[in-house]
């Protein structure tokens, strides 16, 4: 096992032992701490789990990750080349919104989950994950713009929850997927 899988495993324990959101915790089928390739380039970030993902304990499986798969694969991406996650790691009940206190208190765990992958870009899905980090941008206005902050570039797209049954937000996000090659060559060309 690699280094950093171990450091992320670590991390998973640090937040079963401390207790993160009793109140999900026990509504929940399980904790879905985030799967994929632990030095991975590329870090997606979603909202929290839904049913599926409950169930399977893995984020994105169910409808949403398949539409996500799909636009992987148009840049010639698989799921193992990249790690995805979500700002909340426990399924809200009934698909709720994440609750702002439920948010803050797993912000530390994502922060240290990118701390070891230490990717050259993160993906916000939806304006949940977006506004984690940079909570002044509206979605609307910046999706498909790479935004330097602090240690990471973030590229903020919708999600592709939100953009599976609806037409135009739909070709949006496949429009801004597409982005992502030429966004990574880019940072890579700056470091
Ligand atoms: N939506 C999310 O935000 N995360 C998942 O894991 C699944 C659906």
């Amino acid at each position: 096992m690699t280094s950093q899988q171990q450091r992320l495993d670590d991390l998973k324990k640090q937040i079963l032992n401390n207790h993160i959101t009793p109140q999900l915790a026990a509504s929940a089928t399980q904790l879905v701490f985030g799967d994929g390739n632990p030095d991975a380039d590329l870090v997606f970030i979603g909202e929290a789990p839904g049913k599926n993902e409950d169930l399977q304990g893995i984020p994105f499986v169910g409808a949403a990750g398949r539409f996500l798969n799909e636009m992987l694969a148009t840049i010639d991406l698989k799921r193992e080349d990249i790690y995805i996650t979500n700002i909340v790691k426990y399924r809200p009940p009934d698909n709720r919104d994440p609750l702002p206190d439920e948010k803050t208190a797993f912000l530390p765990y994502l922060q240290a989950q990118l701390d070891i992958i230490e990717p050259l870009l993160v993906v916000t899905l939806g304006r949940h994950s977006l506004n984690c980090f940079l909570p002044d941008l509206q979605i609307s206005k910046v999706h498909g713009q790479p935004k330097r902050h602090g240690e990471h570039v973030y590229l903020p797209l919708f999600h592709p929850a939100a953009a599976l049954y609806n037409g135009g937000m739909r070709q949006t996000l496949i429009d801004d997927f597409a982005k992502i090659p030429e966004i990574m060559k880019l940072i890579n060309q700056s470091k």
